[in-house]
């Protein structure tokens, strides 16, 4: 609906009726006004499938939804590195939407994946903002596609279950820029969700509902965001101030009760009308996109969907570890299914994202035209200790069979949304499972169920080991088609996997003190972290094997020398070197080869996905933009490349770097010097202009080369020239008067020159 139509609505309003649009009407409807001709439209959970709940509506997942299709959670599909992919799923998700009259679904859900232990890991994508950022970005784009909305979320710095709604992220301005923003820039510059949900807790102190600095500040003036903010649910604090800060809509419905305070404090004059009247504009200019682009003839195909589903998942599973290369299996030798989640998988996770599946296959459904699978349960999934009858029937069958495949990983009661993990364990008697099995059986394979990283004291005594993440509903047929080879694994990690939990960077401050979590780590998560830390890691970031090979080769850049300004294009050729298609994902890092500031050793800043046939060879290209080169410079507050060189890097993952090239990149931007008398004689020896300046008044001087030398023999000599210039480096300015003598400069002459250096 056009502007001044919207306006001309909202003009018509009664300042009661504008108050009621600044919350929901119900738990899952904005406010409708037929006098108007305004409908009440939905929103629904998702967003890997559609949650609609008609009645007992709940954020918790607890009660029942329509049957739908669940797709892999946002774990696995960041494991795709598949933007394609993820945008097909998300035109399905948006079909799915018009044909169940859904306005806005509510994800993606993008935050960084800080700690292993968060409890909802598995909704998010990645410890990488780029990763996550352009898996967000892919998604927004296939549901909006078909005319419906989005809600990236939880926006921010929620990367944390343990008392979400009130504790505080401390975060410093670089980290909430490189990292926590990040995760969130791309997708909504680029992609342009229609709405965006901010998170229950404060930032730095400030609730996520009532922070204007990045609803509106960030948000709206520097990304360009045009759509409704929305509070996640039950997460306003102070409706008005809130409503000041950029947030739109208060789900679900606040019973009236803040529609009146929003009244009162514009009758008293605290609140603009204004700011109200903008709200609703905001509100309705999505609901009437919504209404207005319906889809009469959309229909909800579940049995296709399931199919999708499952093509997802084929992308979505990670080959960690394939010794002997034991997979595939042929689907001749007698292979053990051992492990209660063969036929229970655990295929998604709990809270507001659980979907009611209208079909589930499990991996052993999935071979039941293999009458040379034997099945036995193993472990019971809700349980932690072993059940001895069990645990001797899954030896007996390992004994009896060629191989053996375990399917463990993370019951449903240790990762939900709601609250976090305390340990990175699997549930002790499944460990133990694959001990016990391991000493029977040498072709021993662990298929994962899980949505963050788990400790693996058994890696050594098995051969293979497939990360298939919280997969959705067809996770068995995929996972069971990568076992025997109908399918070539090609996902790899969106995270490391650490040795142990202890490793992880922000493990001595996860979950904080009571209300405070102090991101002490800033910049320096996941890999950022260990390779800095040159830490041996149990998986590395951007690891995940094939059933072929694939070779770099013709690292190219399209020039050598770059201004900040330009954009540097990459190439590569990659061939596929094995007898399989199959398709590899690609990883462009950059490092800054010398660096004032101090920064990651890589960064990811590109990647692709490329099939190739047996014997195939593909040129990938990419562009870089000053992003790829730069950090987030806090004294000017905003994104700065030093000059110098740079390193491109392609690898196969964080730690498999093939290829490199370096690039010198010039800065165009002059960062404003401030000296005073405390600045080190070296770092204003740094800046060129200041240094003539200082050298011109030490040749001068007595302080420095004007002072007559004395003659000194080599054994007399207390300090090196090299040693001397070492302990200027550190010496503030105003250190020549203490040091410089008689025949030095005077306060005076000193305040003269320190603005003298502010001049260059
Ligand atoms: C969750 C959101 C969800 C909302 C509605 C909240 O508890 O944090 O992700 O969209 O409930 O169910």
């Amino acid at each position: 609906m056009k502007k001044e139509k919207l306006k001309e609505l909202i003009g018509q309003m009664t300042l009661e009726e504008k108050a009621s649009f600044c919350s929901g009407e119900d738990f899952w409807h904005t406010q409708g006004l037929p006098r108007l001709g305004i409908p009440a439209v939905m929103v629904s959970d998702g967003p890997h499938g559609l949650r609609k709940q008609d009645e007992s509506a709940d954020h918790l997942g607890l009660n029942g939804s329509i049957p739908a299709v669940c797709f892999p959670a946002g774990c696995g599909l960041a494991a795709s590195f598949n933007r394609q992919l993820i945008q097909e799923m998300g035109k399905t998700l948006g079909q799915e939407c018009q044909a169940e009259g859904v306005s806005v679904i509510l994800g993606p859900a993008v935050n960084i994946k800080r700690s292993p232990l968060c409890g909802r890991n598995f909704e998010y994508y990645s410890e990488d903002p780029l990763v996550a950022s352009e898996m967000a970005g892919a998604l927004i784009e296939g549901v909006q596609s078909k005319n419906v909305g989005t809600s990236i979320k939880h926006f921010l710095a929620n990367n944390q279950e343990t008392r979400r709604m009130s504790c505080s992220s401390q975060v410093d301005e670089r980290a909430l820029r490189e990292i926590y923003l990040a995760a969130f820039e791309g997708a909504v510059t680029k992609k342009k969700p229609w709405t965006v949900m901010c998170s229950y807790n404060r930032i730095n102190g400030v609730y996520a509902a009532e922070n204007k600095k990045y609803l509106t500040d960030v948000l709206r003036r520097e990304w360009g965001f045009d759509g409704y903010v929305m509070s996640d649910w039950g997460a306003v604090n102070d409706r008005v101030a809130d409503l000041e800060a950029g947030l739109d809509l208060e789900m679900p419905s606040s019973m009236g009760l803040n529609d009146k305070l929003i009244v009162e404090a514009v009758r008293n004059g605290t609140l603009k009308e204004e700011t109200v009247d903008q709200a609703v504009e905001r509100i309705l200019n999505i609901v009437f996109r919504f209404e207005e682009n319906r889809d009469k003839n959309a229909v909800f195909d579940r049995d296709k969907d399931h199919e999708q589903a499952k093509q997802v998942a084929e992308e979505t599973i990670v080959l960690l570890k394939n010794e002997d290369n034991i997979l595939p299996f042929s689907e001749n030798k007698k292979i053990a299914f051992i492990g209660e989640f063969a036929e229970k998988p655990r295929y998604q996770g709990g809270g507001s994202s659980h979907i009611n599946s209208h079909r589930v296959v499990s991996a052993l459904k999935a071979a039941r035209d293999n009458t040379n699978i034997i099945y036995a349960k193993g472990y019971l999934a809700e349980q932690e200790e072993t059940d001895g009858q069990l645990l001797m029937q899954a030896v007996q069958a390992a004994k009896e069979a060629d191989g053996a495949v375990i399917f463990a990983g993370l019951p449903d009661s240790f990762e939900s949304e709601g609250f976090d993990r305390t340990h990175m364990s699997m549930p002790e008697c499944q460990n133990k499972l694959i001990e016990e099995i391991a000493r029977v059986q040498p072709n021993v394979v662990v298929v994962l169920h899980n949505g963050s990283p788990v400790e693996m004291p058994w890696i050594s005594r098995v051969k293979g080991v497939l990360e298939a993440y919280l997969g959705g509903q067809a996770v068995g047929s995929a996972a069971y088609d990568i076992l025997f080879g109908k399918v070539n694994p090609s996902a790899k990690l969106p995270e490391t996997f650490p040795v142990k939990l202890e490793d992880n960077p922000s493990y001595l401050n996860f979950p904080g003190e009571k209300d405070i979590v102090a991101y002490k780590e800033g910049i320096f998560v996941g890999y950022r972290y260990y390779d800095k830390k040159k830490m041996d890691v149990l998986f590395p970031f951007g690891h995940g094997l094939s059933y072929t090979a694939f070779e770099y080769s013709h690292l190219k850049l399209d020039s050598h020398r770059i201004k900040d300004t330009d954009k540097l294009k990459v190439s590569l050729d990659v061939t596929n070197t094995g007898n399989r298609a199959g398709k590899e994902i690609v990883q462009i890092y950059v490092s800054d080869k010398e660096s004032t500031v101090i920064r990651p050793v890589k960064e990811l800043r590109e990647f692709a996905k490329v099939e190739l046939q047996p014997g195939e060879t593909k040129t990938v290209s990419f562009t870089l933009d000053k992003r790829a080169f730069a950090y987030y410079n806090t004294q000017i507050h905003d994104w700065h490349v030093e000059s110098g060189d740079f390193a491109v890097m392609a690898g196969r993952s964080s730690r498999d770097i093939v290829l490199s090239e370096d690039v010198y990149v010039e800065s165009t931007v002059t960062i404003p010097v401030h000296f005073t008398t405390d600045s080190t004689l070296g770092d204003v020896m740094e800046n060129p202009g200041a240094r003539q300046i200082v050298e011109k008044l030490f040749a001068e001087s007595a302080f420095g080369g004007g002072q007559k030398e004395e003659e000194t023999s080599p054994d007399t000599v207390a300090a090196s020239d090299g040693m001397m210039e070492a302990m200027m480096r550190y010496m503030p300015l105003r250190g020549i008067l203490s040091f410089g003598g008689e025949a030095a400069i005077g306060i005076d002459q000193l305040q003269k020159l320190v603005d003298k250096l502010n001049q260059v």
